[in-house]
């Protein structure tokens, strides 16, 4: 009975995040809808029947998803996660448009910077809830993943409407906070220190601390984003985004950052939102971080000549 009456949430995005948190919510009872880019990757999930794993060290969570493409959609959507990469968000949330109203609850969940403003300014009418996340994983196939880290998320709006969805209350280590922006700008800072150096030296996070030279590049880009934000006048951290920046590569120094992985893979990387974001951002402010400018152009080559 409970499960009729249960909630529906779409989720857009498939990757690492999007299989966690479909079985975060799975966990709650709500029923999910995965929503896929294309026939064939509809046709591929077909095959698992409808199976996603999601493998953690409390053992194998594996459960059936309904699934669906934007245009096979018939009724307006009431919950939607947003978790693609930064790049494809406006675009997939483009193509569900007719189907989003300013009922809407949406929870927009990835990396970057900037892409949520976007957002914003672009549907005006809807109303955006941003989240920020820790968890770590990583795809072992398809539809398979690796929840390699539980981490904290934080919840908030930037136009002040939006609430942490009721629902979602009951999951542990999700908190609401008041400056989701905040936030945002924080996780950047970090992965503009660790995700573009794991690419350079092709290494775990945790290695970036033994080698002498990614740690002297480190500091440069720490101070290089430090003026950025004093001139933007948001406050970072309260101690310096160096020591920041040590304390997350070694709090996950098992990882493989996302940024490597998509190397790795052959993916096109979030590199454009991530330390792209900054450099446009230091455009804006008239002032110059070459250092951050030299790894955009390295990573964006290398992405383009492997
Ligand atoms: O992008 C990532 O992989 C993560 O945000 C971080 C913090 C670098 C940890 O792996």
């Amino acid at each position: 009975m409970a499960r009729l009456l249960a909630k529906m949430w779409h989720i857009l995005g498939s990757g690492a995040i999007g299989s966690i948190w479909a079985s975060k919510l799975n966990s709650l009872n709500l029923d999910i809808t995965l929503i896929f880019r294309d026939e064939e990757r509809l046709g591929s999930f077909a095959t698992t029947g409808n199976l996603v794993s999601v493998r953690s060290d409390q053992g194998l969570d594996q459960f059936q998803c309904l699934a669906t493409t934007a245009n096979k959609l018939t009724t307006p959507i009431q919950n939607l996660l947003v978790a693609t990469k930064a790049f494809d968000a406006v675009s997939a949330i483009t193509t569900l448009s007719n189907w989003l109203t300013a009922e809407s609850t949406i929870v927009v969940m990835i990396n970057g910077y900037g892409v949520q403003q976007e957002l914003q300014t672009k549907f005006p009418h809807l109303i955006f809830t941003f989240a920020s996340t820790t968890d770590g994983g990583y795809k072992t196939g398809e539809f398979e993943t690796v929840w390699a880290g539980q981490g904290k998320t934080l919840v908030g709006s930037i136009k002040g409407t939006a609430k942490t969805p009721k629902e979602w209350e009951a999951l542990p280590q999700i908190e609401a906070t008041e400056d989701i922006d905040l936030i945002l700008w924080r996780k950047l800072a970090i992965n503009c220190c660790i995700n573009p150096l794991t690419v350079k030296y092709n290494c775990r996070n945790g290695e970036l601390l033994d080698i002498p030279g990614a740690m002297a590049e480190m500091s440069i880009i720490a101070s290089e984003f430090e003026a950025i934000s004093n001139a933007t006048q948001k406050h970072l951290f309260d101690t310096p985004l160096l020591d920041q920046a040590k304390l997350v590569a070694r709090t996950t120094q098992g990882n493989i950052s996302s940024m490597l992985q998509d190397i790795r893979a052959g993916r096109r990387t979030e590199i454009r939102q991530i330390t792209g974001a900054l450099c446009d951002l230091a455009e804006q402010s008239g002032l110059a971080v070459p250092h951050n400018q030299s790894l955009l152009k390295l990573i964006i080559d290398l992405e383009t000549n492997g």
